[in-house]
């Protein structure tokens, strides 16, 4: 039987530009090629649950606009519940501006629209969505009150917590959420933001998720692009390296990453294990181009893991 889980968050349509390179500022590069397709952290997050094998409930907002039908349909194909996504007629859907490099690597910005506006009485709408849920799945590209608010909620139904940092916040994150959040997953930039030390090496890596737990952080897995994955609690820090694979794009690979922990954790594998599944879930995700289209399912995440039987 399929585990349920809750995820709340942002759905952008995406627009994408391939480049040789990524511009400096000022600069202007003549791209190779444009693709438009879903995205948004949330609605990434939410359809790689879906294609994992979770029930999975998805809260948020899009505008009731061309990219809002389509954003909608995209979830329904993934099979993602969308009784609790509200069409917002005061505002446009959440677009992304994103380039990609040769080797994969990209820069992003946001406009918000609807995202900017899911609100704690979205959640309270959803009432009846924390019944037998057994994770919760958030990151901050919508309000952080919001995304304080349905931590909250979570946590007092027994649902796990997991939150992904991302973007990293611009301001200092309530002290109490450290006591009620599960597991954290930050890239490099993300725990910068969170606690201020750079990331540049495995030992300044190990610095920043210390200072995590010393914040009170209960676990926290930093993700690191081609070097894997660092997991930390107050137990153990143990090292993951990363799944070789041919990267095409690395947009959404932290939204695999995030969604196959929380199912894995959700159905009551040990942490260890969901790094190791999430790890793989996240170099699927950088062999094919697009946000949702390169969100791996159930079935393709555990051929890659028999196929590569060496890392686990
Ligand atoms: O994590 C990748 C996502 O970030 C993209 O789909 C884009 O919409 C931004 O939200």
């Amino acid at each position: 039987m399929s585990v349920k889980v809750v995820v709340v968050g942002s759905a952008n349509m995406d627009m994408v530009a391939f480049a040789p390179k990524l511009p400096a500022p000022g600069e202007t590069v003549l791209g190779t090629r444009f693709e438009m397709a879903c995205g948004g952290k949330g609605a990434n997050q939410a359809v790689a649950c879906a294609r994992l094998g979770a029930e999975t409930w998805f809260i948020g907002r899009v505008g009731a606009d061309a990219f809002g039908d389509i954003l909608l349909r995209s979830f329904q194909e993934a099979g993602v519940r969308i009784n609790f996504v509200r069409r917002d007629p005061e505002t446009s859907s959440g677009v992304a501006l994103i380039f990609v490099d040769e080797q994969g690597q990209n820069e992003i910005v946001v406009a918000p629209g609807a995202n900017g506006r899911v609100s704690n009485e979205d959640i309270d709408n959803a009432q009846n969505v924390w019944q037998d849920a057994k994770a919760l799945l958030v990151q901050f590209e919508i309000p952080l009150v919001t995304v304080g608010y349905a931590i909250g909620e979570a946590s007092r139904h027994g649902a796990l917590v997991i939150v992904n940092p991302a973007p990293a916040p611009r301001e200092p994150l309530p002290d109490e959420w450290f006591g009620l959040v599960d597991v954290w997953t930050p890239n490099e930039r993300e725990i910068e933001g969170l606690t201020g030390i750079v990331v540049a090496d495995m030992e300044s890596a190990e610095r920043a998720v210390k200072a995590m737990l010393d914040k009170g952080a209960k676990a926290v897995v930093l993700t690191l692009g081609a070097n894997g994955s660092l997991l930390a609690t107050p137990e153990f820090i143990r090292h993951y390296p990363a799944f070789p694979v041919q990267a095409v794009d690395a947009t959404a690979a932290g939204d695999a990453f995030a969604a196959a922990l929380t199912v894995r954790l959700a159905e009551g594998a040990p942490l260890e294990e969901a790094v190791i599944f999430a790890n793989a879930a996240g170099a699927l995700a950088c062999t094919k181009v697009g946000a949702q289209p390169s969100m791996p399912t159930r079935k393709e995440v555990e051929e890659f893991l028999r196929e590569h039987p060496l890392l686990l």
